[in-house]
């Protein structure tokens, strides 16, 4: 099969663990906290936003209650995903099936474009970030994570595995799934190479001001659990959001 064809099809497998609505998920991070971060930084009610590699529309669903949103993604069963919970929410949100690399609007379609985590599976983001510059008239907001520098501390080691493993193990109880093996196939896939150095990089490249890089975020967005269990394992993953203003 074809590598493109395979990393969809990887995506598609994940459709379920990013429904708006799957708890065991969102045991780590609330997407109203994340709706929330994105909401604080748009200007005006009614703008028009573009979620790039929307998912099952984590942020989108949320989002679509105050402003005007179109969710895009390549993985027909996330779309499928995001469609039942806008339908059974009755949420007014456009659904794209298309291309990252690829966007299909004119130019200067939407006032905000957003990403979170959506950056690292793409195969040339400066190309996907030229493209979002381009539909975007006044601001760029990704959100996403410096992974290569989580450290695996001793403490992790030995308290963190046996509680993440256990919590692996109440997810599959309760969903029936085991998303791990999923996410390792797909990592075979990816270079997962991004980091905030080289986004800055891709979107100064286009022309795009870097505004505000904020790391606190995760204080912000993390529940409660998560919270305790990163204080008693003390593993820690660096994420950040990223605001850039578009230069016409
Ligand atoms: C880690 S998930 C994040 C989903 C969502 N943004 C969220 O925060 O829950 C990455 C998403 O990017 C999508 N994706 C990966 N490569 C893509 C591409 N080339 N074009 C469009 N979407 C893509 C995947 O299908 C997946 O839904």
């Amino acid at each position: 099969m074809k590598k493109e064809l395979k990393i969809r099809e990887c995506w598609d497998n994940l459709a379920f663990e990013y429904d708006y609505k799957n708890s065991p998920k969102w045991f780590w991070t609330n997407p109203e906290a994340w709706a929330r971060e994105v909401e604080d930084r748009i200007d005006s009610k009614g703008d028009k936003i573009l979620d790039v590699g929307c998912g099952a529309g984590v942020i989108s669903i949320p989002l679509s209650s105050r402003f005007d949103v179109t969710s895009l993604d390549f993985s027909s069963k996330m779309l499928l995903q995001l469609k039942r919970r806008k339908e059974d929410m009755g949420r007014e949100l456009e659904i794209i099936n298309a291309d990252a690399h690829q966007l299909p609007f004119k130019d200067e379609s939407f006032d905000v474009v957003i990403c979170r985590f959506a950056i690292w599976p793409l195969h040339d983001p400066q190309r996907a970030i030229a493209e979002m510059a381009r539909v975007a008239r006044k601001k760029i907001i990704i959100m996403e994570g410096d992974w290569h520098k989580t450290k695996i501390t001793i403490r992790h080691k030995i308290f963190g595995r046996p509680v993440y493993n256990f919590h692996f193990l109440l997810y599959k109880l309760k969903t029936g799934r085991e998303p791990k093996k999923q996410f390792e196939e797909m990592k075979k896939y990816h270079k997962t190479s991004t980091s905030f150095e080289k986004i800055k990089k891709w979107l100064e490249n286009c022309k795009v001001n870097i505004k505000e890089v904020d790391y606190s975020i995760k204080e912000r967005v993390s529940t409660k659990k998560s919270k305790f269990l990163r204080a008693l394992t003390g593993f820690e993953e660096e994420m950040f959001v990223l605001v850039g203003e578009v230069r016409k």
